[in-house]
């Protein structure tokens, strides 16, 4: 289809309307040229098509769906492979019920472990949010439907979303919170991008052409459309002049006058115009040009599938070996969430899962087990009778499996929350039953981190997230050992709140948020600040045993366009055959440059039976050892040794190694009158350059002796000449050097770098 030829064809009224929404769900057509209306909606972890009345805050009924996992869930998972399945399960949801673009994933980075919403979100790592981002992309897309990535950008707390004033950055924006959205932008190439609400250093996303065009379009190569989160639209033709494509939903038909009054008045370019409608355009007829009307999948096939993601998502945080499970215990499920999971969260997500398995009901296959609520799901406050019959049931157990966590009123959509416990009853009752039997075992149900003040009183613990609508199968799956578990933690479990790096700015004040914490978001601080957590990032045990061997590297050196090979060899050396997540960090030790301890660069999930070895390799390039700059504006790799470490979580490196990066292009330095000769000193040819001018009185600071200084007399003369300024010398050159003297020499030094 020739766009050019078709945008050109319609009239201005024509094309102000496809920038703008027809109503909730759907853009507009224009019939007489043969151009539909599509419908767009939410994802991202399974349909929600509202058949009826439309909100987006997941309050009215939507189609009978499958709820997989959720994002939270699902980077456990560390598997690009399983979520490219659930992303196809999606596409083909979609291709049934005529949907063109699925709302999602979420790419946004957890700052803070009290965002509301952050079950929808994959990690607090950059790079494991966009591998599994665009393994999710590429999922959908494969059947021909388009993906949302979203809230594009620094959406990362639900208080005061609409207009809360984000200011970051540009090093901490780009290496955290951008670096997820450009590797799943780049890898996985959505069809669709969504903005976010907020504002960024005073500029909503939805009108700032810095994000929309020179970095999404301009150095990330983006060549889908761009739409608004629901309700984001603050200035249509100023979003639309920025870069902006589609409003959503639809703002109304004063906004299309709106949009050809501006471009008759001169005011927005019709260009921009013509080129922001092609792109709407071109998304709509690859979806109808495509469209599977039968797609072949059942929905029965989909809750094994979300039983079998399920299983691979969860994260098995403690064990003493009470876990697996024997059938033939007496075994307690003591929980209001064994019987009816809290498996989704609540907002614009919520699905209408077709089918939901309860533990209780998928035990009933495995073993016979007693059941006592213990708590009341919706409730805070004990109550004494179902408290009682929880214990009573313990006492005469083997082994008592709370099912745990957080009820919907304690995370979701729309708010924060402002501590990190879970209910006091929930707290109170699995205390009370370590009192009674020593074999207690916590399976949980939350879509983030939660303080677990009786973690080292119970047996094991089972992070399930919020793990779909067959959570409860994959819940005994995995407690009897019908498989092992192999998930591990995509954020970090912190011992209290208060250790969280954003705690004293968030959610900011007013309007306002600061990230004052910069790059050292999650293990990124916890490993700086050397403090202990509950759980660390990439943790996950499993009913085998894994062993280490044979780090190699393709090379010793590697160049800064050359690409490093790392292989390591793992055995199981359990009598289970499972899956291992083995993880490799990068160390860097540079001076001059704050830079985390370590960083995730690589992972890779493998199945290894009982007695066997796997070789994992990974590839490592420029990328990967580089910080962004932000007086080049470019990331920069700087040459010399790094340490490879890998390991099966953050905080059990098993082997490490050393590579020699070469160096690349010296960064420039910005000369002015005020710049340091040990700044200057890295210019090559500097000491040249400044020799004649300066050599003497230079030479004068290097022969200070001062003898009651003894040996503390030459580092300081060093340190003097590394820390003053160029104008500086004036006072030590007996008025040899003059203002002019000095701006000669700021020339030449800016001069010899070009
Ligand atoms: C949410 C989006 C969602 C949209 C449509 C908004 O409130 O932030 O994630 O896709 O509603 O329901």
């Amino acid at each position: 289809m020739d766009m050019q030829k078709l945008v050109s064809s319609m009239t201005l009224e024509e094309k102000a309307g496809m920038l703008n929404g027809l109503d909730f769900w759907h853009l507009k057509g224009v019939g007489r040229l043969g151009i539909p209306s599509v419908m767009v909606t939410d994802g991202p972890h399974g349909l929600r098509k509202q058949a009826g009345q439309a909100d987006h805050l997941g309050l009215n009924a939507s189609v009978p769906a499958t709820a997989f996992p959720t994002a939270a869930a699902l980077a456990c998972s560390y598997d690009r492979e399983l979520v490219g399945e659930v992303g196809q399960a999606l596409g083909d949801l979609c291709q049934q019920e005529d949907v063109a673009v699925i709302l999602g994933p979420g790419a946004n980075i957890k700052r803070s472990p009290l965002c509301g919403r952050n079950f929808e979100y994959f990690s607090e790592d950059p790079f494991l949010t966009g591998e599994i981002a665009a393994a999710h992309i590429q999922g959908v897309q494969s059947r021909n439907v388009g993906t949302s990535l979203k809230h594009f950008a620094m959406n990362n707390q639900e208080t005061r979303r609409m207009t809360v004033d984000v200011n970051c950055g540009e090093r901490a924006m780009r290496e955290i919170y951008l670096a997820g959205f450009e590797r799943a932008v780049k890898k996985g190439k959505p069809w669709t991008v969504m903005c976010s609400y907020n504002k960024i250093d005073g500029v909503y996303s939805s009108e700032n052409p810095w994000l929309l065009r020179s970095v999404l379009r301009g150095e990330w190569g983006f060549d889908g459309f761009t739409m608004t989160d629901w309700g984001a639209c603050n200035d249509h033709v100023r979003g639309i002049a920025a870069g902006l494509n589609l409003a959503m939903p639809s703002l109304g038909n004063a906004a299309d006058a709106g949009v050809v009054r501006a471009v008759r008045e001169g005011r927005l370019d019709e260009k921009a115009v013509d080129e922001a409608v092609a792109e709407v355009l071109n998304v709509v007829f690859r979806y109808v040009e495509n469209r599977k009307k039968d797609p072949d999948f059942s929905l029965g096939a989909q809750h094994h599938l979300a039983r079998k993601v399920a299983r691979e998502c969860a994260v098995l945080l403690k064990n003493d070996g009470t876990l697996p499970l024997s059938s033939n215990a007496k075994i307690a499920f003591i929980g209001a969430f064994a019987e009816s999971p809290r498996y989704q969260g609540g907002g614009s997500s919520h699905i209408n899962a077709y089918e939901v398995t309860s533990a209780l009901e998928a035990v009933r296959s495995v073993a016979k087990v007693a059941y006592a609520p213990g708590y009341a799901a919706e409730s805070n406050d004990t109550d004494p009778a179902l408290l009682a019959e929880a214990v009573a049931l313990a006492k005469e157990s083997d082994v008592a499996v709370v099912f745990a966590g957080l009820p919907d009123s304690f995370e979701s959509e729309g708010f924060d929350r402002t501590h990190l416990r879970m209910p006091d009853c929930q707290n109170e009752l699995i205390r009370a039953l370590c009192a009674v039997n020593c074999h207690v075992v916590v399976v949980l149900h939350n879509g983030a981190p939660v303080e677990m003040p009786w973690a080292d009183d119970v047996s094991a613990i089972l992070e399930m997230y919020l793990g779909g609508q067959a959570v409860g199968g994959a819940s005994v799956d995995l407690l009897f050992g019908a498989v092992s578990p192999s998930g591990k933690l995509a954020e970090t479990f912190p011992m209290r709140l208060e250790d969280n790096p954003s705690y004293l700015n968030f959610p900011g004040e007013g309007d306002h948020v600061d990230y004052a914490e910069g790059l050292y978001v999650g293990y990124r601080w916890y490993d700086a600040r050397r403090m202990p957590v509950r759980f660390p990032f990439g943790h996950g045990l499993s009913y085998a045993t894994f062993e280490y061997k044979n780090l190699r590297l393709s090379a010793g050196t590697l160049a800064q366009d050359g690409t490093l090979e790392v292989k390591v060899d793992v055995t199981n050396t359990g009598r289970m055959g499972a899956k291992e997540i083995v993880q490799l960090y990068v160390h860097s030790a540079h001076e001059g440059v704050s830079r985390p301890v370590q960083e995730l660069k690589g992972f890779e999930k493998v199945y290894i039976a009982p007695g066997q070895t796997e070789t994992v390799s990974f590839r490592l390039c420029r990328r990967a050892f580089s910080y962004y700059n932000p007086d080049i504006h470019d990331w920069y790799a700087e040459g010399g040794k790094y340490e490879l470490r890998v390991g099966a979580s953050s905080r059990d490196i098993r082997l490490t190694a050393e590579v020699e990066l070469e160096p690349g292009k010296p960064l420039p330095v910005r000369v002015t009158a005020d710049t340091t000769f040990g700044d200057i000193r890295k210019i090559p040819g500097a000491d040249e350059a400044l020799q004649p001018v300066i050599g003497g009185i230079m030479q004068a600071f290097g022969t200070m002796d001062n003898a009651s200084m003894g040996g503390a007399a030459n580092e300081m003369a060093n340190a003097m000449v590394r820390d003053m300024p160029l104008h500086g010398l004036k006072s030590f050159s007996n008025g040899q050097l003059t203002d002019e003297s000095i701006e000669a020499m700021v020339r030449q030094l800016n001069e010899i770098q070009k």
